[in-house]
């Protein structure tokens, strides 16, 4: 029998090597908690990957497979693990690893039309909307790769309507008339998203009006209101405000319902940047904080965060199915097809967004949030909503350590100041970012920084469903010692 050239393999062969995948990915996501967390890579090992030419012959499989365990999975980036505290970043939930190898084996395009793969993600979006409170009649929601993409989405339907209101089209005229200036309302901590996605939609970042926070990191709704008569008194259009639900230097959740009253009475777009945050409004105790999002216009949400869904995977919802319809629809004639009729199906998920061809991302979701179900949704979450008060009561109680912000979700900002350096930003804020680098270097935990009030912080997230109370005690003493060790070198 002859072996067909590749990218084909015969099945046989094919069962082998996924067996041999399947040992080699269970015995790596076995082996990370005995792993550092993250490992340099060292210059020859950099360059081994990135110099590598191209043969000219195809090779062996098994070559590949062997290649990938001894030169790609040493290096992994550290979210896998346990004590890995970094940025918004979790482990891959194993049932999604999984999901991904079979939405990959099918290989759809999710742009639309009459298969499985389609249904699937309008369930997953559902139970997402339904997991947050937000509505689902009239509502539409999709998968997008993250919550930037999400948020580039949202915007460009806030754009629109604020066109149609004003009579004019800003999908055939774009930004070129000369028309008052649209305004974007966030905080000083919106994320940095937000921006881009100002700057992609035309409307230029000088379009972002930032309003000042309170002392816990909220949006102050009296600056908004303040901040939007006096824009409408010079001339400028505010069409949008951008709320968090969860902001991601401190979790910090806007005052969502007051935002909402406002933005009715002024017509305004209500976006709420929940990536990171808005599934905490699963956990009963954490709802009421939520309350508004219901309201909300648009709200971004990644499961690819809180969830452990693998990356990549954003979701944006918008209550308005049919604006959001009116914004992105373009259906070239190669690509007509006609409500459950042959291919046809139910309106196109490439009539709702940026994306023609779309994968299958949905699986992955959808195997997700079913085998956590509603109550494991609400478990996880709660989990890590007490390890970081835990990791919050910790800080409080080290001498040598300050907290710095509230801790409204997952995440904890502190520093290490010593008494004798209490009273030197400057000195802390060096120190502190060594400590920060020394930590990641070392390996045994990861935490990264935020900026507050000028201030370097180091910023723990606890987003991995194994991480425990033995972790961030870990944490806790790994910057302690080493502080220690580093503000003792400095005398
Ligand atoms: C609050 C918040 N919004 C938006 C984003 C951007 O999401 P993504 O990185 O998935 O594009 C992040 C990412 O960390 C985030 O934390």
């Amino acid at each position: 029998m002859t072996t067909p050239p590749p990218p084909a393999l015969d099945p046989e062969h094919f069962r082998r090597l996924a067996h041999e995948t399947v040992d080699l990915v269970a015995d790596y996501l076995a082996g990370v908690p005995e792993r550092p967390v993250f490992r340099p890579m060292t210059p020859a090992e950099r360059a081994a990957l990135m110099q590598e030419p191209l043969g000219a012959a195809g090779l062996d499989p098994e070559a590949l497979l062997h290649r990938v365990r001894s030169a790609v999975l040493p290096h992994a980036m550290g979210n896998g693990h346990p004590r890995f505290f970094g940025w918004v970043n979790s482990p891959p939930a194993p049932i999604g690893v999984l999901a991904d190898f079979l939405a990959a084996a099918m290989n759809p395009s999710c742009a639309g039309g009459d298969h499985a793969a389609i249904y699937v993600e309008r369930a997953a979006v559902r139970w997402l909307m339904e997991l947050i409170g937000f509505p689902t009649a009239g509502s539409m929601g999709l998968l997008a790769s993250g919550g930037s993409a999400a948020t580039l989405i949202a915007l460009a339907a806030a754009r629109h309507r604020a066109a149609s209101d004003d009579g004019w089209n800003v999908r055939r005229d774009g930004l070129q008339g000369a028309r008052a200036p649209l305004v974007l309302y966030l905080s000083d901590e919106g994320h940095s998203c937000l921006q881009k996605a100002a700057e992609l939609l035309g409307l230029g970042s000088e379009a972002i009006h930032r309003v000042s926070t309170d002392a816990e990191h909220r949006m102050d709704v009296s600056s908004l209101r303040a901040a939007v008569a006096a824009d409408r008194a010079g001339g400028k259009r505010p069409f949008a405000v951008a709320a968090s639900a969860g902001t991601v230097g401190t979790g910090a959740i806007d005052p969502l319902d007051e935002l909402a009253d406002l933005c009715a009475a002024e017509r305004l777009w209500l976006h709420v940047d929940g990536a990171y945050g808005a599934l905490a409004a699963a956990v009963p105790t954490h709802r009421a904080r939520y309350a508004g999002l219901a309201r909300a216009d648009s709200v971004a949400l990644d499961p690819h965060k809180w969830l452990s869904v693998p990356v990549e995977c954003g979701a944006v919802l918008v209550r308005d199915g049919g604006l959001l319809r009116s914004a992105f629809s373009l259906v070239p004639d190669y690509l007509r097809t006609e409500m459950d009729r042959g291919f046809g199906g139910l309106p196109w998920y490439s009539e709702f967004g940026i994306q023609q061809t779309r994968g299958f991302r949905a699986l992955k979701l959808w195997m997700t949030l079913q085998h956590l179900g509603r109550a494991g949704v609400g478990d996880l979450i709660a989990r890590h909503l007490a390890l970081a008060r835990h990791l919050a009561a910790r800080v409080d109680a080290a001498p040598d350590l300050e907290r710095l912000a509230p801790v409204e979700l997952s995440i904890v900002c502190f520093r290490y100041a010593p008494a004798d350096l209490r009273s030197d930003e400057a000195a802390l804020d060096l120190l502190n970012k060594r400590v920060m680098q020394a930590v990641q270097e070392a390996g045994d935990v990861f935490l990264t920084q935020t900026t507050l009030s000028g201030r370097f912080a180091l910023r723990a997230c606890v987003l991995h469903y194994a991480t425990t109370e033995a972790d961030v005690a870990a944490l806790v003493d790994a910057v302690r010692a080493t502080g220690a060790r580093l503000a003792s070198g400095r005398q």
